[in-house]
Formats: structure tokens, C-alpha cells, sequence
């Protein structure tokens, strides 16, 4: 039932305050002041000794899940002391990759029926690491076949294009991050803002979804283009893949998502007065790096759409042909849940403007149960 919408992806992308809501409901725990002191996850409370006495902790999926892993991973890094990496399943099956005992293997799957992360997970499984789920399905195949996990709650996603699973999944996988951490004195002030963060987090989200318009108009200026760049680093390299994932799979428009840091390393090439390129500023630990982009960008020309922090525009738009779009500033970890919004709005419209078919993408399933 899409209600008041016209299209699946639509209904999703704009149901993401209370999608987020559920995902949060019953896992925030208030202390005696009533204040939220801690997180909850009840199917990892038996488990979480083990995963923090992991050698390191594995993240593994594919598509819009990945991302969502790539976007938690600071933050997990930061609370958990574990390192993490990252493993895109195919090709840790491809490699046949080392995955150890004492390895914690999470894997990231909506639909939780995916062939690759399935075979990932029965390969992680044999070589005995610790395997935990995060899904959206209750009785999927990998929520079924690792030893524990988190379900993301985000309700039934039918658009073949993932929206709300992917604000979801990050802040599980934050959640995740609060609770390794636990409450030890040097994560304190981190844990705090994170927790105040996430309890604000779907009025904010609320508040970019009014970048409708906005991001309307912004797709009619972009309807004709052959190809966007999306320029991210830090907590927002995924977002950057991310967009360009959504642009490219329902727009049907070639995008990619590039690491600002690998600027100079070879997509600098691609820069001239005709392709579009989003850049990703918001004010985080990276935010000067960002400024310097941005000026090196434009120096050569480059067609400019910032997204900044509300009140940044003037400060980040190097000249008048530079279009912002300012987004509610939120805790560092948390800014991708809320930067991705205006590019999935992006891609939903360019969609709809160019007419092709945004619920059913050509050539796309919404469940990849084959390799
Ligand atoms: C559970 C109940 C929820 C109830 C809540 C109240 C279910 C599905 N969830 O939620 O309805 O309101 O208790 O306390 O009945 N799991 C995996 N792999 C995965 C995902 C989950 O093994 O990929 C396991 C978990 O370890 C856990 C169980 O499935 O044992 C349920 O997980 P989850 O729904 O996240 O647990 P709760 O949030 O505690
Ligand atoms: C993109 C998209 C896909 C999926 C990928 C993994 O919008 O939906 O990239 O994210 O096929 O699917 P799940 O998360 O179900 O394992």
C-alpha cells in the first residue's frame, strides 16, 4: 500500500523518521534520571564478551548493506578499540580470505536471503568465527544460520532500490558500537552524544526530507547529464557510494562515488565545466580537508553542488555558480543517515523526470538469490 505516494521508493524515503523510531524502539534504555544511559540489543547481550575479545571484527555484505557497514565502521573503531574491516562478500568468496576463530563476522543483508552473504556466512561459519546477523527479515536464511544478530525493524521495503533499510542498518550497527564499547570512562562523552544523538535523530531526518522541493528542482537541472561524481571522505565515503549507487541503479545515470582523498590520484582528470560533482562537506573532523577540495575543484573549473551544514553555504561556495545544500548538522557518526537523504530524493526524481521505472529498475532483483 503506498498511501499518499505514487511510488514504493518515494513512501520509503519519506517514512524514515518513523522507520528509524522503530528501529530504536525498546533499545535505548533510561537510567535513574531518567536520562538514556544505555543500549540494549537483546539478541547480542549473551554474546557481547566474545565479540569484544575479537581479534577483529569483519563486516560483510553487498550493495546498499556494505554501505551501510562502511558507514558505521569510525564509529565502531572508535567505541569498540577492535579493528574492523570490510569485506564486500563475493569477493571474500572469490579470494577465499582469511576469516579466523577468533574473528567476530558480521553480516549486513535486508532481505537476508542473499546468495553471496549467504555463501559468506556458511564459508565464515565452517572456519568458526563468531557470526552475527543484521537484517530486516525475522526467519531469513542468514538470521536463521548465525549464531546471533540484531533485526533493523525497518518495516517491509518493496522499492528494488534500498532507502530506509540503509538509515537503519547504520544505526543498528551505532547501537552495536555503544553497546561493545560499553561505559568505560574514556568512550563517556562520545557515548553520551551519541546516545542524544540518535533520540533526536528522526526529528532531524524529518527535517532534511523538506529538501524535497529542493532536490526537485535540483534533478530537473541534472535531467540530461551523462554522469555525476560524488566526492565523500571519512563518515561520509559511504554516503558518497551510496548516492551514486542510487543515481546509477534507478536513474539509470553512470555515478561514482569517490574517495576525496584519491582526488589527485586520478579522478582530477575527469574535471571540466560540464560534469556535475557533489561534494560532500559537512562540518565533521574532515571538514577543512573538504574546504581545500572544493577550492582545487573549482580551480579547475569543476560544477559544483556542496552539501554543507545549515548556515555553511556562503562559507563552502567557492563562487556563484556553486549550488548548496544545507542539511541539519548531527553527531559526526550519525551525519550519514541524515546526508544520504537528499540523494536518495536526488536519484528518486531524476528517476521519475527521466521516466523509467523507479520501483523496478531494468535488469534488478530485490533479493539477489543467485550468484
Ligand atoms: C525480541 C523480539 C521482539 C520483542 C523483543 C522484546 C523477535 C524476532 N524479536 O527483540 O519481537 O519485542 O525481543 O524483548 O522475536 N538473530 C540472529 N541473527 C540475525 C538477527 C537476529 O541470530 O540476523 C537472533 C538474535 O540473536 C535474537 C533473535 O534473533 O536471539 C531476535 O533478535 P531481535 O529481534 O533483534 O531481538 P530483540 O530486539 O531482543
Ligand atoms: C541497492 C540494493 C542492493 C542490495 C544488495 C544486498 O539499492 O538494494 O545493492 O543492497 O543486493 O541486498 P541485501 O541487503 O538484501 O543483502
Amino acid at each position: 500500500n503506498k498511501g499518499k505516494y505514487e511510488h514504493y521508493m518515494q513512501k520509503e524515503i519519506h517514512e524514515q523518521p518513523e522507520s528509524l523510531t522503530t528501529t530504536m524502539r525498546g533499545r535505548l534504555i533510561r537510567g535513574g534520571s531518567h536520562k538514556v544511559k544505555t543500549v540494549l540489543l537483546g539478541g547480542l547481550k549473551d554474546h557481547l564478551k566474545t565479540i569484544r575479545r575479537s581479534r577483529r571484527i569483519v563486516f560483510i555484505g553487498c550493495g546498499t548493506s556494505y554501505n551501510a557497514a562502511l558507514a558505521a565502521r569510525p564509529i565502531l573503531e572508535e567505541l569498540s578499540g577492535v579493528p574492523v574491516t570490510m569485506e564486500v562478500a563475493s569477493d571474500l568468496l572469490d579470494r577465499q580470505g582469511p576469516i579466523y576463530r577468533e574473528d567476530t563476522a558480521v553480516f549486513v543483508s535486508q532481505s537476508g536471503e542473499t546468495a553471496d552473504t549467504l555463501l559468506a556466512l556458511e564459508y565464515a561459519l565452517e572456519n568458526g568465527a563468531l557470526c552475527v546477523g543484521i537484517t530486516n527479515t525475522v526467519g531469513s536464511a542468514i538470521a536463521r544460520h548465525t549464531h546471533c544478530g540484531v533485526h533493523i525493524n525497518a518495516g517491509a521495503e518493496i522499492g528494488v532500490a534500498s532507502t530506509k533499510a540503509y538509515t537503519s542498518q547504520i544505526v543498528v550497527m551505532a547501537m552495536l558500537a555503544l553497546a561493545i564499547g560499553g561505559d568505560t570512562i574514556s568512550n563517556e562523552a562520545k557515548r553520551e552524544a551519541t546516545i542524544d544523538g540518535l533520540i533526536d535523530l528522526p526529528n532531524k531526518v524529518r527535517e532534511v526530507l523538506q529538501l524535497d522541493q529542493e532536490m526537485k528542482d535540483l534533478a530537473k537541472l541534472l535531467i540530461a547529464e551523462q554522469s555525476l561524481l560524488v566526492f565523500g571522505r571519512g563518515y561520509n565515503y559511504a554516503t558518497a557510494l551510496e548516492g551514486a549507487l542510487k543515481v546509477k541503479e534507478v536513474a539509470l545515470m553512470h555515478s561514482e562515488g569517490i574517495l576525496a582523498g584519491e582526488m589527485k590520484h586520478g579522478p582530477l582528470a575527469l574535471v571540466d565545466e560540464n560534469l556535475p560533482i557533489v561534494v560532500i562537506a559537512t562540518r565533521d573532523a574532515c571538514f577543512s580537508k573538504q574546504q581545500s577540495v572544493i577550492q582545487q575543484l573549482h580551480a579547475r573549473k569543476g560544477r559544483l553542488i556542496v552539501m554543507c551544514s545549515k548556515g555553511d553555504a556562503a562559507a563552502v561556495s567557492p563562487g556563484e555558480s556553486c549550488r548548496a545544500i544545507e542539511v541539519p548538522q548531527v553527531e559526526d557518526c550519525l551525519q550519514p543517515v541524515v546526508n544520504i537523504i537528499p540523494l536518495q530524493l536526488l536519484a528518486y526524481h531524476l528517476t521519475v523526470l527521466r521516466g523509467f521505472n523507479v520501483d523496478q529498475p531494468r535488469n534488478l532483483a530485490k533479493s539477489v538469490t543467485t550468484q
